[in-house]
C-alpha cells in the first residue's frame, strides 16, 4: 500500500515540464499495431496506463520495448493473436481501441470489455455502431464482459454520432483506416488527441482529413507502414498543475505544452484573478492564491475539460464567493465530493451541479483516491490545505501523473510517497 503524504500551504515556485498526453498515448499504442512494420513512439509518458498497454501488446505476439527514455518500439509484422480477453485489458478504459485497431487490421478482433474510472455508465454503443455500419458482425458476450468483432470486408460509409464521443471518434477512425472507400465521421468530437491519433495514422499512410473538426473523412488503405511520432503534452496534466499553482500561489512555469489546449482553463483562471501568460510551448501562472469563485460548466473540446472539473472543484473550495460547477459530460461524476469534504470543503451536490461555497482555511485529511482525475483533486487539496494530508490509493493516481510527487517538490510542495 503507497500513500502520498503532504504537507500544505507551501507556495509554488519555479518550472514543470508536461509529459506527452495520456489520452492521446492509449490511442496510438493501439494504432501502431495497425502497421505492417515498426513504429517508434517518442515523448511517451511514464504512467500505469502505458505498461498496462505494453503488457497487452506483448500478450497479443508484439515486439513492444522501451528502447530509450521515453521511446517505445512496437513491432506487429509478427502478431497473429486477436483475442485481447486478458486481465490487463480490464483494468484500463482504452483498451477499446484494440477493436478498432485489432478489426481494420485483421478484420477480427475479441476484446475483453474495458474497465477504467467509474463516472457512472460508460456505454460504448456508438463505437460497436460505427463497427457494424463499416460492414462488422458483432457478438456482444456481456456475461463474460467480451466483445466479437468479424467482418468479410470493411466497407467505407458515413457515420454520424448522436453524442460528441471522443473513443467512438478514434475506434471509427481506426477501422476506416483500413476500410474499402470513403468514410465521413459526423459530429466528431474534436479533442487535441483526436487530431494526434489522425496525424500519426496519416504518418503510417493513412488518408484522414478533417480530424479536429466535426466532420472528419477518411479515404481507406489497403495497409499502413511503420512511422516515428512524438506524443503532444498531456492538456490534463498541465492544467492540474496551473490549478495546483493558482490555489497555493506564486509563480510557476508549465513548460512543454500548446497554450493553445489550455484555452478554456486559462480563461477560468484569469476570471478568478490569476495572471496568465503565455509563450510558445509553456504557460506561466502568477497568483497571490486569493481566488475568486465563478462559474465552470464542462464541454467536449474546445469547452472546459471534464477530466479537470476534480481539480477545478479543489481550486473552488478556496475561492472567494459561491460557485457552480456544472457536469455535461458524465452522468456521475461528482462522488469523490465527500473525500473533499473532509478537507473542510463546503460543497454540495445537486444532480450534475456542484455549489462551492468558499472557505478561508482547509485542513489537512485522511483521503482515498476515488479515481485518477479525482486523486489529482486531493492533491491539490491536500497542497492547499493546513496540516498533513494523507492519501491513499495512489495507484489511480500513477494511471495518468507521471512522478507526481517529484514534479511537485521540484516547485516547492512538500511531498512524498510512503509505502506501508
Ligand atoms: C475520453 C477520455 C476520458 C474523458 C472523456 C470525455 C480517453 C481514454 N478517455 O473517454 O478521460 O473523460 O473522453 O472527455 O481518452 N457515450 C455514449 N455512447 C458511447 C460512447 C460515449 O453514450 O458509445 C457518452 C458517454 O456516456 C459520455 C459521452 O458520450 O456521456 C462522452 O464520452 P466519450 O467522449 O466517449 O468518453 P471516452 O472516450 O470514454
Amino acid at each position: 500500500m503507497e500513500h502520498l503524504l503532504i504537507k500544505g500551504k507551501k507556495a509554488l515556485n519555479g518550472e514543470v515540464m508536461i509529459s506527452g498526453a495520456k489520452n492521446a498515448v492509449v490511442a496510438i499504442i493501439p494504432a501502431a499495431i495497425m502497421a505492417n512494420g515498426v513504429c517508434i513512439i517518442d515523448n511517451l509518458p511514464s504512467i500505469e496506463d502505458v505498461r498496462c498497454l505494453q503488457d497487452t501488446l506483448i500478450k497479443l505476439g508484439a515486439v513492444c520495448e522501451l528502447i530509450g527514455e521515453g521511446t517505445l518500439m512496437v513491432d506487429s509484422s509478427n502478431l497473429t493473436n486477436f483475442n485481447a480477453t486478458f486481465d490487463s485489458v480490464r483494468r484500463i478504459r482504452a483498451s477499446y481501441y484494440l477493436m478498432g485497431a485489432l478489426l481494420g487490421r485483421f478484420k477480427e478482433a475479441k476484446v475483453a470489455l474495458p474497465g477504467g474510472c467509474n463516472f457512472g455508465t460508460r456505454p460504448i454503443d456508438l463505437h460497436l455502431k460505427a463497427f457494424r455500419a463499416l460492414g462488422a458482425e458483432i457478438e456482444e458476450d456481456y456475461e463474460n464482459g467480451i466483445i466479437s468483432l468479424k467482418a468479410e470486408r470493411l466497407i467505407g460509409t458515413d457515420i454520424f454520432l448522436d453524442t460528441v464521443s471522443v473513443g467512438a471518434t478514434i475506434n471509427a477512425m481506426l477501422a476506416a483506416t483500413l476500410a474499402e472507400g470513403v468514410t465521413t465521421i459526423e459530429n466528431a468530437a474534436k479533442e487535441p488527441h483526436i487530431v494526434d491519433t489522425a496525424n500519426f495514422l496519416n504518418m503510417m499512410g493513412a488518408k484522414i482529413k478533417g480530424a479536429g473538426t466535426d466532420v472528419i473523412r477518411i479515404t481507406g488503405v489497403e495497409k499502413l507502414h511503420g512511422a516515428e511520432y512524438m506524443i503532444i503534452p498531456d492538456q490534463i496534466e498541465a492544467g492540474t498543475y496551473m490549478i495546483a499553482a493558482a490555489v497555493c500561489g506564486g509563480n510557476v512555469c508549465v513548460k512543454n505544452i500548446i497554450p493553445k489546449h489550455m484555452d478554456s482553463l486559462s480563461a477560468k483562471l484569469r476570471e478568478m484573478g490569476c495572471v496568465i501568460e503565455e509563450g510558445d510551448d509553456y504557460i506561466n501562472v502568477i497568483s497571490t492564491g486569493k481566488l475568486r469563485a465563478t462559474r465552470v460548466k464542462t464541454m467536449a473540446y474546445p469547452g472546459f475539460p471534464t477530466d479537470l472539473q476534480p481539480q477545478m472543484v479543489a481550486g473552488l473550495a478556496k475561492a472567494e464567493g459561491i460557485s457552480l460547477l456544472t457536469e455535461t459530460v458524465w452522468e456521475n461524476r461528482f462522488q469523490y465530493i465527500d473525500q473533499l469534504k473532509k478537507f473542510g470543503c463546503e460543497i454540495s451536490v445537486d444532480g450534475r451541479v456542484a455549489t462551492i461555497h468558499g472557505v478561508n482555511q482547509l485542513f489537512g485529511a485522511d483521503v482515498m483516491a476515488t479515481d485518477l482525475r479525482a486523486g489529482a483533486a486531493m492533491v491539490i487539496a491536500g497542497l492547499a490545505s493546513n496540516g498533513i494530508t494523507k492519501i491513499g490509493n495512489v495507484r489511480f493516481i500513477d494511471r495518468g501523473y507521471e512522478k507526481i510527487e517529484y514534479k511537485l517538490k521540484a516547485l516547492g510542495a512538500d511531498i512524498c510517497r510512503v509505502k506501508e
